[in-house]
């Protein structure tokens, strides 16, 4: 089977500061080898990229090392909003946190909140991190500034619907899902411990249901979250939240359609056409994802990631990934990581 190009949106890359857990070069390995070949990386980085130094930082790490299309966020800081214009000349997006997470990054004012939107250009995508009643918050501002909010990883049955219900006004809103909040719950978190701690936290098997019951209509684009920590890291006494993604979301959406829980062109709308459109990214020319429908079981070992583990490694899916296209290249063949550091893009939108 052929599909396009797949886009993520939510990915962290850890460049600059946690490069020990991820960095472009590895990260974008990771991509390539799940059939991503446009990818954004959040900016909860450290330093994080809310001011002009740190991005140019990043920027710079990026064009050296990146092996598929990278565009960068910047992260909304309260006291650093006068940067937000600059920071628009090279980051694709802006992202807010409104609720805890990893890092420093945090706006809890509704003061801050109106500035972000007063100072990040109109035709640049906004993105939240919201969660429980902080989705209300980013659909009043959505509607109270007249442009778009995206909502990342919806992991709540309350959330989902009132987006769906947000959505039926006519408000200007699109969301994204994760696929652990997908094929995950509670139930897993218990048996894999620190290994399935992430923010949002895994939902009851009621809220997967509600997330699943949404794919057709109010969910827009799968998001992987990818967020790479060490192995040793998640077993300390204070592991940090987060599960590497980019290598098993296609696999795992490709066990769905073989369940006929999606249709293959949905997959392909929430996994590549809308992410595109949502977040106004290029077109790749010549690009395609080749996907081979043999039941495999997802291992650690085959990782490309820096971290080596994903809580997914033991189960059984339906397909995966075995030729990427990236411009005419093969970049990625049966397991083998082709493109060479350096050889893809950075986006500018
Ligand atoms: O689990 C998470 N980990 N959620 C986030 O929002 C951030 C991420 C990270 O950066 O590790
Ligand atoms: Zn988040
Ligand atoms: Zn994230």
């Amino acid at each position: 089977m052929v599909l396009p190009g797949l886009v993520d949106v939510h990915t962290h890359l850890r460049v600059p500061g946690g490069e020990h857990e991820e960095d472009f070069a590895t990260g974008t390995a990771a991509a390539l080898a799940g059939g991503f070949t446009q990818i954004l990386a959040m900016p909860n980085t450290s330093p994080p990229l809310s001011a002009p130094a740190a991005m140019a930082t990043a920027v710079a790490h990026a064009q050296r090392d990146i092996r598929c299309d990278v565009g960068l966020f910047a992260g909304a800081s309260p006291g650093l909003t006068r940067h937000l214009p600059a920071l628009a000349q090279t980051a694709v997006a802006l992202k807010i946190y409104l609720n805890d997470t990893y890092g420093p990054l945090r706006v809890e004012d509704l003061p801050t909140l109106h500035a972000c939107f007063r100072h990040w250009p109109r035709h640049k995508p906004i993105a939240m991190h919201a969660e429980k009643q902080s989705v209300a918050v980013g659909i009043g501002l959505a509607a109270a500034h007249d442009r778009p909010v995206h909502f990342c990883h919806i992991s709540r049955r309350e959330e989902i619907e009132l987006i769906a219900q947000a959505k039926g006004r006519g408000l200007p809103i699109t969301c994204e899902v994760t696929p652990h909040h997908l094929f995950l719950t509670r139930a897993d978190a218990k048996r894999l411990g620190p290994l399935a701690d992430m923010r949002p936290l895994l939902g009851t098997a009621d809220d997967a249901a509600a997330l699943w019951a949404h794919i057709e209509d109010t969910i827009d684009c799968i998001a992987t979250d990818h967020a790479p920590h060490m192995l040793a890291e998640k077993r300390s006494p204070t592991p940090p939240p987060g599960v590497a993604g980019l290598e098993t979301a296609l696999p795992l959406l490709l066990t769905a359609v073989a369940q006929q829980r999606l249709t293959l062109e949905r997959l392909i709308q929430l996994m590549s056409t809308n992410p595109r459109r949502i977040f106004n990214l290029p077109q790749q020319p010549n690009t395609q994802v080749e996907v081979e429908m043999t039941p495999a079981i997802i291992q650690n070992e085959q990782m490309h990631s820096k971290c080596g583990w994903t809580p997914f490694a033991g189960m059984t899916v339906a397909g995966r990934v075995s030729r990427v296209i990236l411009r005419g290249q093969v970049v990625f063949e049966n397991g083998r990581l082709l493109a060479p550091s350096g050889s893809g893009k950075t986006i500018n939108n």
